[in-house]
């Protein structure tokens, strides 16, 4: 037996206004967009703005259903248009920002599980890292050079296809 070790090496800003300039712009998208999330039930919107190779920018928010589960986050709202709407342009940039109407969130939101994974395929299928930055209502924001360091161990089609990474 021996044991291993897996580190993420993450970037932390202390404010907006310490963001580049592009995603400053981005973020300022993912904040408008999440403001016209569909959230009744959980009072807790989320907005995604994507940035693709072609400039394009595209836009999701979460969108809550009765049927809770029938729901769906922010980030795959975006990230499955990208993939429909553009299936052969790489994403560069994610900004994901997060409001609750309860309450100030202050703390940087990261994607749950289950977008780490979709946005995990869309890396693997393009071949190329995606940028998440990752923020709150306000605060810090938080950034990864890929999705690989927010889901460790990622399964993807190497799995499926070879057995071999
Ligand atoms: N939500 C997202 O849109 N993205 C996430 O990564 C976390 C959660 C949404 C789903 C639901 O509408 C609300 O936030 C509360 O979980």
């Amino acid at each position: 037996m021996k044991e291993i070790e897996i580190t993420s090496v993450l970037q932390v800003y202390d404010s907006f206004n310490e963001l580049p300039d592009d995603i400053q712009q981005l973020m300022q998208q993912s904040k408008l967009i999440r403001d016209k999330a569909y959230a009744p039930y959980s009072e807790f919107l989320v907005g995604a703005a994507l940035l693709l190779k072609n400039g394009e920018v595209v836009l999701g928010n979460n969108q809550e259903n009765a049927c809770y589960p029938s729901g769906l986050c922010a980030e795959r709202t975006a990230i499955y248009y990208a993939g429909a709407n553009f299936p052969d342009v790489p994403i560069l940039k994610m900004a994901l920002s997060a409001k609750s109407l309860k309450y100030q969130l202050l703390i940087p939101t990261p994607p749950c599980g289950a977008c780490r994974q979709a946005i995990a395929e869309y890396e693997s299928k393009q071949k190329e890292s995606i940028e998440i930055y990752f923020m709150g209502e306000t605060g810090k924001i938080v950034r990864s050079n890929s999705l690989v360091n927010l889901l460790p161990l990622t399964f993807d089609n190497s799995y499926l296809v070879s057995g071999l990474k």
